[in-house]
C-alpha cells in the first residue's frame, strides 16, 4: 500500500527539454519509490516544435487539463534563435506566460547555490546560498501596453507595470516566510524605488507592514544597480531577495551566472494557495546548440524536480535529490558524461 500519490503533468518541450525531463523523471522515479509514494506521470506535448506541427500553442482544454494535475514539470521550449519560421515571443507569450499567468504562479522562486566543485567566473566568490523570489504575474510582463502609428518616425510604444497592492503583498509575505525558514534569516527587497516611485514605494511599504509579522527575519533595500555590484562583488551577503517580476529576470541571470551556470540553476513557477498546480522547470532554454547530442547537463531539471517534491509535501525526499546534487558535482571531473550517465548516477544515489 502506498501512503500518498502525486500526479505530475510532464511538459518535454523542445531542444534539450526531453532529454533533461528524462533524467529528472528517472530521479523523480527514484525518489518516490523510496518514500513509498505513488507517482503518475502524463506527457503533454507543447513548444515550438508542436506548433509548427499543428498550429497550436496553448489551447483551452490543454490548460484545462493542466490544471487536474497536482504540479507540473517542464523542460523548455524555443527553437534556434534565428530560426525565422516561428514569430519571434510567440511560444513565450502564448504558452510560457499563458501558463504561469493563468495558473497564478504568483512565486518565481530560484534558488543560487555555489556547489563545491564548480567554478565561478568569480575571482573570490565566497559562499553563495541565497534565494531569489521573483513575482511573477505582475510588472512589465502582463502585456498591459500597445502601439500606435507602428513603423513610423511617430511611433509610441507603452509596456505598462502593474503592481498591486495584493500581488505585491503575497510574494512579499512568500519570502518573509521563506526567510523564516533559513539559517541567516535575512530578506534584501531590490528594486529602484528612488526613480520608479509609485511602485517602488508600494514595495517598500509593503516589506515595511509585513516586517513586523516576522520580527525574527532582518531586512534591507538595495537599488536594482547597487544590488548588481554586489552580486558581482560580494553575493554572500545576500539570503532572500524579492522583486519584481523585470529585475527577477535580470537579476536570476546573473546569479546562475555567478554560481558556475546555466546547466545548475533550478526553478519553481509557485501558486502558494495551491488554487492551481505549480510548475518547476530548468533556468535553462531549449539549446539547440546541443540538442539530441546527450552533451546537456541535467543537474538543473532534476534540482527543479527536488523543488516540485518540495512543495508537494516530500521534503525529505527533496533534500535526499539536494545532497546526490550536491555530492555528484563535488566529484565530477575533467571527463564529460552523457545526459543520461548523470541522471543515472543521481538516480542511484537516491533510490
Ligand atoms: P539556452 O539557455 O537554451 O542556451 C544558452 C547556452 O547555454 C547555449 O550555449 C546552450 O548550449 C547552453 N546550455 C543551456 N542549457 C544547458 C544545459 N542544461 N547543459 C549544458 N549547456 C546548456 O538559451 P538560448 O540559446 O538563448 O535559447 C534557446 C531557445 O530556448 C530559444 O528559443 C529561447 O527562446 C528558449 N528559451 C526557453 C526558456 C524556457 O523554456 N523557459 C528559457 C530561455 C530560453
Ligand atoms: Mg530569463
Amino acid at each position: 500500500m502506498t501512503s500518498s500519490s502525486i500526479n505530475v503533468a510532464v511538459i518535454p518541450g523542445d531542444g534539450i527539454g526531453p532529454e533533461v525531463i528524462a533524467e529528472a523523471v528517472k530521479v523523480l522515479r527514484s525518489a518516490t519509490a523510496s518514500a513509498d509514494a505513488e507517482l503518475d506521470l502524463t506527457e503533454y506535448k507543447l513548444g515550438a516544435e508542436h506548433w509548427l506541427a499543428t498550429g497550436e500553442t496553448l489551447t483551452a482544454q490543454t490548460l484545462e487539463k493542466l490544471r487536474a494535475h497536482d504540479a507540473i514539470l517542464f523542460g523548455a521550449v524555443g527553437a534556434a534563435p534565428g530560426d525565422t519560421r516561428i514569430p519571434s515571443g510567440l511560444i513565450e507569450r502564448e504558452m510560457l506566460l499563458k501558463l504561469r499567468f493563468s495558473l497564478d504562479h504568483y512565486v518565481n522562486l530560484r534558488p543560487s547555490r555555489l556547489y563545491q566543485g564548480v567554478a565561478s567566473p568569480l575571482g573570490n566568490p565566497g559562499e553563495i546560498d541565497f534565494i531569489v523570489v521573483r513575482e511573477g504575474t505582475e510588472g512589465p510582463y502582463v502585456g498591459n501596453g500597445g502601439s500606435l502609428r507602428t513603423g513610423t518616425p511617430h511611433e509610441i510604444a507603452t509596456e505598462v507595470s502593474i503592481n498591486t497592492a495584493h500581488g505585491v503583498e503575497r510574494v512579499v509575505r512568500d519570502a518573509f516566510r521563506r526567510a523564516s525558514e533559513r539559517p541567516r534569516k535575512k530578506l534584501t527587497l531590490v528594486h529602484k524605488h528612488n526613480v520608479l516611485v509609485y511602485a517602488g514605494h508600494l514595495w517598500k511599504r509593503t516589506v515595511e507592514a509585513v516586517a513586523a509579522e516576522f520580527p525574527e527575519v532582518t531586512h534591507d533595500y538595495l537599488h536594482v544597480d547597487a544590488a548588481m555590484i554586489f552580486l558581482a562583488t560580494d553575493p554572500a551577503r545576500f539570503d532572500v531577495i524579492v522583486t519584481d517580476n523585470l529585475f527577477g529576470d535580470i537579476i536570476t541571470d546573473l546569479a546562475a551566472a555567478v554560481t558556475g551556470g546555466i546547466g545548475l540553476a533550478a526553478s519553481g513557477n509557485i501558486n502558494m494557495d495551491r488554487t492551481a498546480p505549480s510548475m518547476f522547470e530548468p533556468v535553462h532554454g531549449s539549446a539547440p546548440d546541443i540538442a539530441g547530442q546527450q552533451k546537456a547537463d541535467p543537474t538543473a531539471a532534476i534540482l527543479s524536480a527536488a523543488l516540485l517534491l518540495h512543495h508537494m509535501g516530500f521534503a525529505e525526499q527533496a533534500a535526499k535529490i539536494e545532497q546526490a546534487v550536491e555530492n555528484d558535482v563535488a566529484a565530477r571531473s575533467a571527463t564529460p558524461r552523457t545526459t543520461a550517465e548523470i541522471g543515472d548516477a543521481i538516480a542511484a544515489a537516491v533510490s
